[in-house]
């Protein structure tokens, strides 16, 4: 068996709605839905925006086999709920299983940093709470006759699993890694691309930083447009880049944050590059970042585009647009 996710497409909602609406599947679901491919392209279309919610496709040896989920994301506090289903019957397997919910914490917990995943699941759906249970879960509660669905209510389970319990769960465990890939998580995808230190004299903190081990390319670059000189110094020891940046007058970005530190050089924004930056910035306004400078070409970078954005959290951030291919 080799298990692969993918995104979903237009094409694959007629086969989505079918399996939602068959009984092996609604069975075990809070709803049993009434859908329409309209109501489904609908529903596609909602997942561009919706910052709340994954869905990847899953296939089996290159068959679409079923959806996996995370829902309702917590961004801020760091959790989320999930599920899945496999509505190819003839695909149905443990194996799978367990492949697709332990490759799902180590991308909760890996890639996301979340600090606790729950999920609930009908009782009378033992199979699967006792296999989260072998995957590390606790049962949080069980709520009697939780669900009502025509005319029958369902008991069900809440169980949880936190980051600690999987990281020492999964030393003694064999899995096939499924690979979750970051395709609609630009929050994911955000590659980290160099430290802002704002200096006062960009000379002397150049001087300064290569006796700390620090290389630099003999380039002081004048980026009038904002107001500051830059000089990018790197290492001969790992992929890191420094961007020294200093003030040309006293209405410079960085000017405010000199005098602070009376001057004393100081890290002051991190830079994240991006393939899609106006669409990290919608996402990351929806977490309360305040766009402080607009996306525009920066000298520095072959004319990408830069924008900044400021969190009370998570400080200055720099978002650097994609090389376009
Ligand atoms: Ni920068």
């Amino acid at each position: 068996m080799a298990a692969a996710l993918r995104q979903i497409t237009e094409d694959d909602l007629e086969m989505i709605m079918n399996w939602r609406m068959s009984e092996t599947v609604t069975k075990f679901m809070n709803t049993n839905p009434k859908l329409t491919l309209e109501g489904q392209k609908k529903w596609l279309a909602s997942l561009e925006k919706n910052d709340k919610a994954r869905n990847w496709m899953i296939e089996v040896d290159g068959n679409p086999a079923g959806v996996i989920s995370l829902i309702d994301v917590d961004w801020e506090n760091g959790n989320t709920s999930w599920g899945y289903y496999i509505g190819e019957e003839k695909l149905r397997s443990l194996k799978l299983a367990i492949s697709l919910e332990m490759s799902l914490y180590d991308y909760c917990f890996d890639i996301l940093g979340f600090k606790e995943i729950h999920n609930e699941v009908f009782k009378l759906n033992e199979g699967v709470w006792k296999l989260h249970i072998a995957c590390g879960n606790r049962i949080v509660k069980e709520v009697q006759g939780e669900v009502a669905k025509e005319g029958v209510s369902y008991d069900v389970v809440h169980l949880s699993i936190e980051r600690d319990e999987w990281f020492e769960l999964r030393k003694n465990k064999k899995y096939e890694k499924i690979h979750f890939d970051i395709f609609q998580d630009k929050i994911g995808g955000m590659t980290p691309h160099h430290l802002g230190v704002a200096v006062a004299d960009i000379k002397k903190s150049i001087m300064g930083f290569r006796g700390l081990g620090w290389i630099w390319d003999g380039e002081i670059i004048d980026d009038s447009s904002r107001g500051v000189r830059l000089a990018f110094l790197n290492r001969y020891d790992s992929d890191e880049v420094l961007e020294l940046v200093s003030p040309v007058n006293e209405k410079s970005p960085v000017s405010h944050t000199l005098n602070t530190m009376r001057n004393v050089a100081t890290p002051y924004h991190i830079c994240y590059e991006v393939s899609d930056i106006e669409k990290t910035i919608e996402i990351l306004k929806g977490r309360r970042y305040t766009l402080t400078d607009k996306p525009k070409p920066a000298v520095a970078f072959n004319d990408r585009r830069v924008a900044f954005m400021l969190s009370r959290d998570a400080g200055l951030i720099e978002l650097l647009e994609e090389e376009k291919k």
